[in-house]
């Protein structure tokens, strides 16, 4: 394999979906690979399978706590959000978090996640169908994380996709899309932060009035280590779980469809055979790796695949790639949708693992099984369109149309 560019920070690399040879490339020849930025040095790239979860796993020996994504900065400095939001936060804190918002993560709350969803997937279907086509990323995968944000902090629709609406420029603040190029991509996302704060605090306003069987009147109640929850804690971890099951389900959606209809072999297997759905689900989560990379700061000296890494040391851990590797994968460049098993890491693992992960199997296989019972078959009927981001693979738009019974259009795998 010939070297290719490689340059991990340059979203239109993931544009055009370069980022699948740079990573196999390094996963090859550097799994351990030091990305000089020219800045302030530069940062870690890991992409083996092991490696990246030697990380995941080395909770004194990694910190989340310069956030989840590379920013402006390649020194590991603390997030403003370190310590309040989940995500941000090492432990012992981080459990503390994280065990008063198991609730809206409990068995009840994927049944009531499953029920909206349902609803909301079943009229988007039969909408697009009555028109023959839609755009998928708009039209359907978007009432995914809709009905999980109604039910879990029982707003009305409009407010859901309102705030659908702040989570999607947020993610894509470097996507012309969303935002004007001529704004200064920091600004963007600290005022899109701003705005999301804002939603949340008019809610946190209407329940302390009147409180329900929601996330947040539940937090106005709780108590950590003896005292009340501040109301930045409480909007700082609103927004995590916004930010964090948003973008990321409605986009494996989208890949997961149009992974289908680029192998209509696995397309129709899905469709004769119910019960392959959760496999399916599971290599979809692989195959499209929606969350990219997750970042790491090192706390002390640590020697991985071979490699130094210095404690201050930014580190980063390629989903994507750890998902495609042939040590860990039978033919991991096949869609397979009966891989069992798949260990993917496209939650992440250890601590941090996605406290989300049992909602987004929830969303995703409401999804495919409507998806997999429908007449007919999705066909693409105009180009799709990615997300500018090196930190989540999306697709902003995909449309479709939807063929006759026996699927016309399909082309052998
Ligand atoms: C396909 C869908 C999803 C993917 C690919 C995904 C991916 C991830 C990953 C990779 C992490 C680990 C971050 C880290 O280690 O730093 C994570 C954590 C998290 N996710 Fe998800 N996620 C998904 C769905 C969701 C949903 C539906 C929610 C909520 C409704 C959610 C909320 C969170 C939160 C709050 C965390 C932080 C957990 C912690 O720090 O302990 N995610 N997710």
């Amino acid at each position: 394999m010939t070297r290719p560019v490689v340059d991990l920070t340059d979203p239109d690399r993931f544009v055009r979906q370069e980022h699948h040879a740079m990573l196999a490339w390094l996963r090859e020849n550097d799994p351990v690979h030091w990305h000089e930025t020219g800045q302030d040095g530069g940062f870690w790239a890991l992409t083996g399978y092991e490696e990246i979860s030697q990380v995941y796993l080395d909770h004194t020996g990694f910190s989340s706590e310069s956030g989840p994504m590379l920013g402006g900065s390649f020194r590991s400095e603390k997030d403003p959000s370190a310590g309040l939001m989940m995500v941000a936060t090492d432990l012992p804190r981080h459990r503390m978090i994280r065990q008063q918002l198991h609730w809206a993560f409990s068995q009840d709350m994927l049944r009531r996640v499953a029920e909206q969803v349902t609803r909301l997937v079943t009229t988007a279907l039969e909408r697009a169908l009555a028109d023959g086509g839609c755009d998928f990323a708009t039209d359907v995968a978007t009432e995914l994380p809709a009905g999980a944000v109604m039910a879990i902090t029982g707003v009305s629709y409009r407010d859901a996709h309102d705030l659908i609406g702040m989570t999607r420029r947020m993610i894509g603040f470097r996507d012309p899309h969303f935002t004007d190029p001529a704004e200064d991509e920091r600004l963007v996302l600290a005022m899109t932060q701003a705005d999301i704060f804002e939603f949340f605090a008019e809610v946190l306003r209407a329940r302390r009035k009147n409180p329900g069987p929601d996330l947040i009147s539940r937090l106005l109640k709780a108590e950590m280590n003896g005292r009340a929850w501040t109301e930045d804690e409480i909007l700082y971890n609103c927004m995590n779980i916004a930010v964090g099951g948003n973008e990321t389900s409605s986009y494996t959606a989208c890949s997961g469809l149009e992974a289908l209809i680029g192998h209509p072999g696995q397309y129709a297997e899905l469709r004769q055979t119910p019960g392959l759905l959760d496999s399916a689900v599971n290599e979809i989560l692989r195959w499209s790796s929606t969350n990219l990379y997750v970042r790491r700061g090192a706390l002390r000296d640590v020697e991985i695949g071979g490699r130094m890494i210095r404690s201050g040391d930014v580190v980063t851990l390629w989903n994507a790639s750890a998902n495609r590797d042939a040590k860990q994968f039978t033919d991991p460049e096949t869609f397979d949708l009966a891989r069992t098993p798949n260990r993917h890491l496209s939650y992440g693992a250890g601590l941090h693992r996605c406290i989300g992960a049992m909602l987004a199997q929830t969303e995703l296989s409401v999804l495919f099984r409507a998806i997999a019972g429908l007449p007919v078959t999705a066909a693409l009927s105009g180009p799709v369109q990615r997300l500018r981001s090196n930190f989540i693979n999306g697709t902003i738009s995909l449309p479709v149309t939807f063929h006759g019974r026996n699927g016309t259009g399909d082309r052998p795998e």
